[in-house]
């Protein structure tokens, strides 16, 4: 059976959501993990829409007998080509399509003029085959904790003076020179989203002049991304984070993920009685950043 290859459509969104939902299902299954509290619909959630709209060109679906098979999806900031999502329906695995969609969307990255190539895969053997083909090589795990609120408000209480700024343009600027220094770009848009559209809240901690030391952003039952200039200013702002969400009546579960060479994170979560849900593995051409005083949003927009 043939299989077409087209840029995604705002009408797919639907049908990609629902992909992603059975190829998850499918992994975590084999995995031995019980699926019955997965979600499973064809809502599609903010993030993927989020990328549709704003990188046309990187979401792609494959199309076989008129109906979605898998999609990618990725995104361009600065000199860095990440890929956010590669799921293929499971009745079709093994077929080709998988590294088709990587490579539509890599090209295109590459056309744009990026020079970095990043992935946070999933356990799923056949997608770090993928991507070491692709020249993305292991560099970290990437852990998903879960913990409750009430965790977060035992970590020592901040020396530093925490703010909670208001969404702005000037609030912007400054977000964007801290992720120069710490996530190695800027991407602005991607906070526009977080504040604008996902109205996520955020903590920060002033540094010297205009230059923030830390940011955070939390919602009910996440935080991050996180971004510090020093390491140990994280653990202020997970405690920061945990009294918002404490104040907003958030007192269930909250996730968080930390990269393996985040020691400070790592260590202080799990101390407080974090608990390891799984690990997924972050994949770069080259190392960039510095993760060790980084937590991100997750896989899609790091
Ligand atoms: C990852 C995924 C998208 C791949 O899609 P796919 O259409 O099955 O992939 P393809 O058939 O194009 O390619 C898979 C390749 O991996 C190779 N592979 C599979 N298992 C492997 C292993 N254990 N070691 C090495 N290579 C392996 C296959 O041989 C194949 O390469 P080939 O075509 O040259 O033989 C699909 O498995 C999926 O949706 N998985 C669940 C969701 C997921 O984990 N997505 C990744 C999120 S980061």
């Amino acid at each position: 059976m043939d299989t077409e290859y087209r840029p995604a459509r705002e009408e797919d969104l639907p049908a990609m959501r629902m992909v992603q939902g059975l190829a998850v299902h499918d992994l975590a299954a084999r995995q031995g993990f019980d699926v019955s509290s997965m979600p499973l619909d064809d809502q599609p959630t903010p993030p993927m829409r989020y990328l549709r709209r704003s990188e046309p060109d990187m979401s792609w679906v494959a199309v076989r007998d008129g109906r979605v098979a898998g999609f990618s999806q990725g995104f361009v900031r600065g000199d860095l080509w990440f890929l956010s999502n590669l799921f293929v329906h499971p009745e079709v695995h093994s077929g080709g399509i998988g590294a088709a969609l990587l490579q539509r969307c890599l090209q295109a990255g590459l056309r744009r003029g990026a020079s970095v190539r990043a992935v946070c895969s999933s356990p799923e053997l056949a997608a770090q085959a993928l991507y070491a083909r692709a020249a993305m090589i292991p560099r970290f795990p990437l852990f998903a904790l879960e913990g409750h609120v009430e965790a977060l408000r035992r970590l020592p209480p901040a020396r530093a003076r925490i703010v909670r700024p208001k969404a702005s343009s000037r609030l912007i600027g400054r977000l964007g020179s801290l992720d120069e220094y710490v996530w190695g770009g800027r991407r602005d848009r991607d906070h526009r989203f977080a504040q604008r559209e996902m109205k996520l809240g955020c903590v920060a901690i002033e540094g010297d002049g205009e230059h923030l030391a830390a940011y955070a952003y939390c919602s009910a039952g996440q935080v991050g991304p996180l971004c510090a200039r020093r390491p140990r200013l994280q653990l202020e702002l997970l405690r920061a984070a945990g009294d918002a969400l404490g104040e907003g009546g958030g007192a269930g579960k909250v996730r968080v993920w930390v990269p393996g060479v985040n020691g400070v994170a790592f260590v202080a979560l799990l101390e407080a009685g974090f608990r390891i849900l799984f690990s997924n593995l972050f994949m770069a051409s080259r190392p960039f950043g510095r993760f060790d005083r980084y937590i991100p949003s997750g896989g899609t927009l790091l």
